[in-house]
């Protein structure tokens, strides 16, 4: 029987999935199947794996950590792995950002970052925007607006979630079509009219926002737009949590796009990179806000488990240490390159990027979809996002090699030129008819 079929009878249905590939092993860039077969790996496994997968360095100090202590609790003993990432965490994040909660993923971090504003603010509103992933825990969820998908079944959830609009201009559908500075204003205008209408601004906890849309789209926010969040939840007295579980340690070209954009963040939620292949999470903010957090309110069994916390750190010591941020902008300049072929085509609505994070969206999902599986059939593993799928994104290794990232992109060209090839055709006949 095989690994799908055996797959099929044991894991749930409940989980979707873009392919049944069989994993025998991954190599920096490259996943090899129990056949033997190579796929380039422009996934990451979502946004997880920035220095490739089984980077020695990082296999090597998860091997040496699980000889030495696999597991205990943070609250019943200290060890070395989650004292030594936050103090490395303490150097990299924006400045101010030095203490840390660890947790074991995304929505446990931003489930973390909820609990952690009510009770800091003693307001129980949470606004957040359109587009927007945060996970799938029921607090998380209620935050979360990429796709309405995810809430069927799910309801009632979290009260005081408010979604405020997002400046993406092309999921906007105010006619006529407006750049990113109208859609911006028409974002913060909304925010003003949602105080006034909806939520008194002095029961707003934090506002918690992804300053690039990730399962949304691939859909960077205006700085302007992250700068006037700060400037508001100022003035009504909110914390600003940004969400950058799927942007920090690199991906968009920086630490974190707090650090790139210039804008200060009063809670910070990581995870994916941060563990470097292994689950962990964590909820990072000031000292002083920390003090608010009452002690024995919050807490995790696995939270800092000093494997993950090891492979955390020898994940970010080789980012550092093979200038990886630096590199994330040749990675994703050469993704922008490749793409050039085509990035006029009409079907074509968008091609945008922000550091090693490039989005192809196209104007229907049946193409996109047709394009990663045509990119499979080339031995390229691809992954779409944004609210109906109709974007592809690219998520490649930070220390990929150049040739094989040239060649990756050049065979989801080929596989996108024959994606939007039927339809052309579609359209020459009907305008012969
Ligand atoms: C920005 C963001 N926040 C939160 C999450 C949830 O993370 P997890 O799947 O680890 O719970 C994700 C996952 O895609 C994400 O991209």
């Amino acid at each position: 029987m095989s690994l799908e079929q055996r797959a099929k009878r044991v894991l749930s249905p409940v989980l979707g999935h873009y392919t049944w590939l069989p994993l025998e092993r991954g190599e920096g860039s490259w996943l090899i199947t129990k056949d033997g077969r190579r796929v380039l790996d422009l996934t990451c496994g979502i946004a997880v794996t920035p220095v490739g997968h089984c980077h020695p360095a990082v296999v090597r100090a998860v091997a040496d950590q699980a000889g030495k202590l696999m597991h205990m609790n943070v609250g019943v003993a200290t060890s070395e792995p989650a004292v030594a990432l936050g103090e490395m965490l303490r150097d990299v994040l924006p400045s101010g950002i030095d203490t840390f909660v660890f947790q074991n993923s995304g929505a446990e971090s931003v489930e973390g970052a909820i609990k952690f504003a009510r009770q800091a603010t003693g307001r129980p509103a949470i606004f957040a925007f359109r587009g927007g992933f945060h996970g799938r825990t029921i607090g998380a969820l209620s935050v979360t607006s990429s796709k309405s998908t995810y809430r069927k079944g799910y309801l009632p959830l979290m009260p005081e979630a408010y979604i405020a609009p997002f400046p993406y201009p092309l999921g906007c559908r105010i006619r006529p079509p407006h750049d990113a500075a109208a859609c911006t204003q028409h974002a913060l205008d909304e925010i003003d009219q949602m105080l006034e209408h909806e939520v008194p601004s002095d029961l707003v906890a934090a506002m918690i926002v992804e300053p690039v849309l990730g399962e949304g789209g691939y859909v960077p926010a205006p700085a302007a737009f992250l700068k006037e969040l700060r400037e508001i939840c100022d003035r009504i007295g909110a914390l600003l949590i940004l969400d950058e579980i799927q942007t920090a340690f690199g991906r968009a070209g920086a630490w974190t796009v707090a650090d790139r954009y210039g804008v200060r963040p009063d809670i910070l939620t990581l995870a994916k990179a941060l563990g470097g292949g292994l689950p962990l999470g964590a909820v990072a903010a000031s000292r002083e806000l920390h003090a608010k957090w009452q002690t024995g309110t919050h807490g995790s069994t696995f939270g800092g488990n000093p494997v993950s916390c090891a492979s955390g750190l020898a994940t970010l010591r080789v980012i550092q240490e093979e200038r990886l941020i630096e590199r994330a902008e040749t990675v994703g300049a050469i993704v922008e390159e490749e793409l050039r072929p085509i990035a006029r085509d009409e079907r074509v609505r968008e091609i945008r990027r922000i550091g090693a994070m490039v989005a192809v969206e196209f104007d229907d999902k049946a193409r996109s979809k047709s394009a990663i599986a045509g990119a499979l059939e080339r031995d390229v593993l691809l992954i779409t996002c944004g609210s109906h799928d109709q974007v592809v994104r690219f998520i490649p290794p930070l220390n990929i090699a150049e040739g094989d990232l040239r060649q990756g992109v050049r065979a989801f060209v080929e596989a996108a030129k024959a994606a939007l090839e039927p339809a052309r055709r579609g359209s020459e006949a009907l305008s012969r008819t």
